[in-house]
Parts: structure tokens; sequence; C-alpha cells
């Protein structure tokens, strides 16, 4: 929160002001919508429709206490509250720093990282991605050179689309091509299948054999060249992202065909998209009496393309792959002889944000697990002679020393975080009250580690009162605290609670994790300690 954010109000609106800004004015009812208090939603769902939603709702008073802020509504009991900080994010974005446009001059700065690192640590992965958000293009070396190795460089950034020419295809000289793209040819400038709908987002290309004649790769940034266009004040980028065209591919199995613009501009007017593919586009239907317009724009940007300070050139090795924006960097090669093999596949373009998105939160989440345990781990553990950090770094050694996955070794680190989470006194069992920790420690697991850490979590109180159930003698070892809480989650289970125990697919897990639960209550043992899980949290945190 900013100290020097006033806030007036009347009753249909809600203003924020900053010195130096222009005041940002959020209509009562919008300001309505946002007060659910958790109310309306269900997780990040919002439940609450449009009817829920009172249409010209009347604020009654504001109050404003620190980060707070308290608003009450004509006719309405409930005041709710908002945090300032929030709303200020709403008025006031922070600035993302958005694409960097390049050209051939800052070859040597797009990014070449290294394939094995990408794959298996998640602050590489998140940079190389980051960096494929930002220049649109991104490469990556040591790739295996063996075929359908593609496939599994997509899945970093989403999921493989099937087309019609398969989830993979081969760009190789073949003796009688459908498409250009099978020829020795050069190919021209272009973005692929702007035929398609949607056109693919994203293209990976990876060079399983190369040439050693000719077949050099081509890329320009798209953003650039459109970038030099509004520079030139012509009327060809109105032109372009006006003036509809046909694009069409067809063979003996398909006949595509799209209609639109050869620039696509947002709803701010920025670029967002490029579809430049000579080989199939179709002038035939173009809205005749712009037709001159559309030659003249078409031939100024395709000048722009041309000119070689734009252009990157690369000869792509065995085990190189080049990951790009379809709608944003333009590619092409120079003619060859001899054999190539390059593989490719497309994505849709909304894989690549959110994959970096999860690798964020999962850096977050692992931050706020460590700060929680360091500053609420200390706390006494439940009438046990060690506290709730120690008996969580215990546990996780124990699933440690038995070769466990690792994300059973995340789910024995953090199979009481429910404890951590909720603000009910330590001494809850004594007072008759049951916590509830292992379904809040799942809801907050699943939404940050995923099943194979939630499930056995879920399932460890569970598994308690199995195996009172089927082992005696695990009962009679309980400690004292342990035989209270039992009977407060349920006493041991039935036998028919215990065949449908065994019938649920994490119950091995959940019962491993119950004996390292029970095992983790040694005073003064050592163990490592929380930063020595820091990596293994990471990873799991990102689905690695
Ligand atoms: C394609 C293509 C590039 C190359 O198949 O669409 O652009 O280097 N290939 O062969
Ligand atoms: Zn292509």
């Amino acid at each position: 929160m900013n100290d020097s954010t006033t806030i007036a109000w009347e009753p249909t609106l809600l203003t924020l002001e900053r010195p130096g800004t222009a005041a940002v004015h959020f209509p009562a009812v919008w300001l309505r919508d946002q007060c659910h208090d958790g109310h309306g939603w269900k997780g990040t769902q919002r439940l609450a429709d449009i009817f829920d939603l009172p249409a010209s709702p009347y604020i009654e008073s504001v109050c404003r206490t620190g980060d707070r802020l308290d608003v009450r509504w004509r006719g309405e009991e409930r005041p709710c509250s908002m945090s300032i900080a929030w709303l200020e994010s709403i008025a006031w974005p922070p600035q993302g720093a958005g694409p960097r446009l390049w050209t051939a001059t800052d070859a040597a700065s797009l990014t070449r990282a290294d394939y094995h690192a990408v794959r298996v640590d998640p602050a590489a992965q998140a940079d190389w991605i980051a960096a494929l958000l930002r220049d649109g293009i991104a490469f990556l070396r040591g790739v295996p050179a063996v075929e359908a190795e593609v496939l599994r460089a997509a899945s970093l950034i989403g999921f493989p689309l099937e087309t019609n020419y398969g989830r993979v295809f081969d760009v190789r000289p073949e003796a009688t091509p459908d498409n250009l793209a099978n020829s020795a040819l050069g190919l021209g400038l272009h973005t692929d299948n702007p035929y398609r709908e949607p056109v693919p987002g994203y293209q990976l290309l990876h060079c399983v054999r190369a040439c050693s004649v000719g077949g050099d790769s081509l890329f320009v940034d798209g953003y650039a060249a459109v970038a030099r266009l509004r520079a030139n004040r012509s009327t060809a980028l109105e032109a372009l992202s006006a003036i509809p065209v046909d694009f069409r591919y067809s063979d003996a199995n398909a006949i595509l065909t799209a209609r639109r613009t050869l620039i696509e501009l947002d709803r701010d007017g920025r670029t967002a998209r490029i579809h430049w593919n000579n080989r199939s586009l179709s002038t035939a239907r173009l809205p005749l009496e712009r037709a001159e317009e559309f030659y003249a724009a078409y031939r100024e940007f395709a000048a722009i393309l041309r000119s070689p300070e734009f252009a990157v050139r690369i000869h792509l090795q065995p085990g190189d792959l080049v990951a790009f924006d379809n709608g944003r960097v333009l590619h092409g090669r120079t003619p060859f002889s001899g054999d190539r093999l390059l593989q490719g596949c497309y994505l849709n373009r909304d894989g690549a944000a959110s994959r970096l998105a999860v690798l964020q939160r999962a850096n977050g989440s692992v931050d706020q697990i460590i700060r929680l345990l360091e500053q609420r781990g200390g706390q006494a553990y439940f009438g046990e002679p060690v506290s709730q950090l120690e008996h969580a770094l215990q546990a996780a050694w124990l699933a440690d020393q038995a070769n466990s996955t690792s994300a059973l070794v995340a789910a024995a680190l953090l199979h009481d975080v429910g404890h951590l989470l909720h603000a009910k006194p330590e001494n809850a069992a004594d007072q008759g009250i049951d916590t509830c920790h292992e379904e809040l420690s799942y809801r907050w697991l699943m939404a940050r580690f995923g099943r194979a850490v939630a499930e056995p979590v879920r399932g460890h109180v569970a598994a308690k009162r199995y195996l009172c159930r089927v082992e005696p003698e695990y009962r009679a070892q309980l400690s004292p605290a342990s035989v209270q809480s039992l009977a407060l989650q349920g006493g041991p289970m039935t036998a028919e609670e215990a065949l449908q125990f065994e019938s649920m697919s994490w119950y091995r897990e959940a019962i491993a994790l119950r004996r390292w639960d029970d095992a983790a209550k040694l005073p003064n043992l050592r163990v490592p300690g929380l930063e020595h899980y820091r990596a293994l949290l990471a990873d799991v945190a990102a689905g690695l």
C-alpha cells in the first residue's frame, strides 16, 4: 500500500488518487462484484452469477483501517473488506517488460540454453521460457538427435497439436512433395499455416540431420519489422491490418482455408500476430475497392522484411532446436542439397506463459512454505517431545532414507502443513477439537504441489485408523497424544472401512507416510535442515 494514495467515494463510485497520476474511478457495481469475502467462489472458480449481483448497488459507507477498506452496502447486512494494495494494483498495474525487439545485429543475444538443464532445473526452465516470451524465439542445444524428441521438448511449453501433418511433421526432401517445405528449395520468410483456424501459436523445429551445403535457417522478428512500418508513417499498417485475404492449402487429405489480415493488432493497437505466407496466399477475393492499396502495402512490408538488417541466419546442427512464436517470428531457409531432416511440431500460444506462471508460483510456494516452517515450526508439536519443524524434518529424512519419490519426501515434510495454516490452539485435542488438518493440508497442497503430494497427506490420518484395525501391535505403540487424537478422528476403522481404504490408489503411500510420521518424534535427532529440501520442493511444485 502506498501512503500517498487517497480514497474518496460517493454512492456509486470509489476513487483512488495519487499525486501526479490520473484519478482512477471504480464504479460501485464493479466494486460490489469484487466483494465476496470468500463466498461466491469455489477455489479459483466463480460460483456466483450475474443475478447474485445487485443491479445498482449503493455504497453506504467506506471505512479505511490500515491496508483494509470496509465497504457497507445499502440494504445489505454484511460489510465487505478488501485490501487497498490490491485496489492499487488494479488502478496502477505493474508494467511488464513486454517484448524485446531484435534485428540481425542482436543475433548473439538470442537465448541458447542447454536442453538437459532446462528439463531438470526449474530456474533454468523459467529463464528459457521467459526468453522465448520476450524475444519470440529461443534455442536449445544438446537435444538428442533422435526422431520424436521434439515432442518431449514441446512438453516444456505445452501440448503438441495434432494436425493433418500429424503431431510431429518431418521436413525433408521428397520426390513429389505436396508442400514446398518438403523439397530442397529455399523457402522465403513466412509464418506457418495461416490457412488454419486457429493458426498454430508456437513452432518447434529440431535438427535431427543437417546437410553440409546450404539449408541455413533465417529468422526475422516480425514485431521489429512492423515497428519499422509504423515508423514510416505510411498507411500500409492500416491497410494490412484491415484488408482481409484468403489463405489456402490443399492436398489429398485436407483443404484448409482461412480469411484474415496479414497483420493483426490487439485492442490497444499493438502488433499481435503476423500472417505471412506467400505460398498459401490467395488475393482472389480481396475487397476490390481496396486492392491497389493492399498491393502497395504488401510490397512496402515485404521490402522491409527482405532488408538484410532484420534477418538472423544460422545453420542448425544435429541436436539444435529452435522454438518460436509463429505469430511473431518469420522463418525461412536457403536452398540445400543432400540429406537433411528437421522435425517440427506446433503448440497453442498460451502454454508458454502458463508454464512460466506455474514455475513462478512453484518458487513462490516453496518460499512461502519454508517461511511458514521457519516462523511457526518452532511451536511445540501437540504434546510430543519435538517441535513441529523437527517433526517435519525427521519425517522427510525417513522418507528420503527409504528411497522414496521426491513427491513422497515432499509429502512427508509437508504432511502437517495444515497445522501451520490454521489458527487453532496447539492443545486443540485436549479441548476436544479435531483440527481436520489433513483436509486443510490437502487443499493447500493440491493447489501447489499436486496429487502425488496431497493424496498421501490426506490419507495419513485414515492410515492411522487403518493400521489400528489391521495391526494390533501398531495401536499398542502409539504415543499418548496420538491415542487421544485417534478417538477424535473416529477410532480404529471397521472392516468395511479398511477394505474401502485399500481400494484407494494412494493408500500404500499414505501408510508409508503414517509410519514415518509416527517415528519422527525423536528428541535431539540430527537430520538435514529445511534448505536441504528447497530444490526438491521446487521440482515437485513445478511438476518436473
Ligand atoms: C517449414 C519450414 C524450415 C526449414 O517446413 O515450414 O519452414 O528449415 N521449414 O526447412
Ligand atoms: Zn515453415
